[in-house]
């Protein structure tokens, strides 16, 4: 079965086809970044009228890498949820217009679900149940357990901030440009970790839950300076101690509340998804902490953790066999 995905959530378009699942025979993603630098991160209404731009250029793309027209496709799935809700509705409209001219199904996918589903999706098989799934990016930081591959529960969120969106906003504090993930990511590695004492916020024992705003305040000050304290100024190595610094505590958070998870559920595998999965401190600290434990870690390749409409049309497909196609009343919705 071949079924086109269609992602247009926040402020990438992308299409994709996909056989069967699992066989990408076209990968997509027209990036709006460009777009949004000179604003510091997605302008919703800007990224609606970007997409509206892109989305049929995007498709017919998508269609022509994959040797195929529309007629050869046998599904269409989108994301319908969560996200921001103009650009979540001209991906809906594209795929609702398409389906209705070709009577193809449509199916509606949850974003967060799709990240879960690229973690693992090309292992081909899913992960020993029951497992946990952090899902990290600029618009989410939830863990997650599976009992079934397909059937996300949430156990523990961010209480604010999510960490790739505090990891953008530290990166405007030490004026290194947007999005600030990938740009931290590099100037942590010639940074010292240990030179300023950021410490993730101390959840109740058991929690499951994150915080990143206080870490990201602490940044602020440190570089403005208090009553008390000198700012620290902005210069190269301080840049990147400042970074290493951010890093290591968010990551250190992220890591800790998802073992946590595990340790609670008795579960047999962990699997990372989302735009901080390209973390590469992250992976490093998962794959430590995985191998001492001798857990199972799925993460995904560097292309499957930004968004993209592959993991869409991925699990729309077995959404499909699992519980058939929606109607044409199918609608975004800004949350899951
Ligand atoms: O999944 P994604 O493309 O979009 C959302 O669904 O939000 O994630 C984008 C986020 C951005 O906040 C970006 O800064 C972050 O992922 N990101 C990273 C890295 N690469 C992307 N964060 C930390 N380290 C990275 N290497
Ligand atoms: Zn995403």
């Amino acid at each position: 079965m071949r079924v086109l995905g269609i992602e247009t959530s926040c402020d990438e378009t992308a299409a994709a086809v996909v056989e069967d699942g699992c066989r990408v025979l076209s990968d997509v993603v027209r990036s709006q970044i460009e777009i949004h630098q000179p604003f510091g991160g997605p302008v919703p209404e800007i990224a609606s009228r970007s997409h509206l731009e892109a989305i049929q250029p995007v498709i017919e793309a998508a269609l022509n890498n994959a040797q195929m027209t529309l007629s050869d496709v046998d599904a269409i799935a989108v994301t319908n949820r969560p996200g921001l809700i103009g650009a979540l509705l001209v991906g809906v409209a594209a795929a609702k217009a398409l389906a209705l001219a070709t009577g193809k199904p449509i199916v509606g996918v949850d974003h967060v679900a799709a990240h879960i589903y690229a973690s693992w999706m090309d292992r081909g098989s899913p992960p020993p149940t029951p497992f946990i799934s952090l899902v990290v990016s600029g618009g989410h930081t939830s863990i997650f357990r599976l009992d079934e591959p397909f059937d996300p529960r949430e156990i523990g969120s961010t209480a604010d901030d999510a960490a790739g969106e505090a990891f953008d906003k530290v990166a405007a504090v030490l004026e290194l440009g947007y999005p600030g993930g990938p740009i931290i990511d590099r100037e942590a590695k010639d940074g010292d970790p240990k030179r300023f004492p950021f410490k993730p916020p101390l959840m109740a024992r058991d929690s499951l839950d994150f915080s990143f705003s206080g870490i990201k305040t602490a940044v602020l000050y440190t570089v403005r300076g208090t009553g008390r304290r000198e700012p620290v100024p902005l210069s190269t190595q301080n840049v990147k101690d400042l970074a290493a610094s951010f890093q290591e505590a968010a990551v250190e958070a992220l890591v800790g509340a998802t073992f946590r998870a595990v340790e609670r559920s008795d579960a047999r595998a962990v699997v990372i998804g989302g735009g901080c999965a390209a973390n590469s401190r992250l992976r490093q600290l998962f794959l430590e902490e995985a191998e001492r434990r001798g857990i199972e870690l799925q993460l995904p390749t560097l292309s499957r953790c930004t968004d993209n409409a592959v993991m869409i049309a991925g699990l729309g497909y077995h959404q499909l066999l699992q519980h058939g196609a929606d109607d044409l009343s199918l609608d975004a919705r800004p949350g899951r």
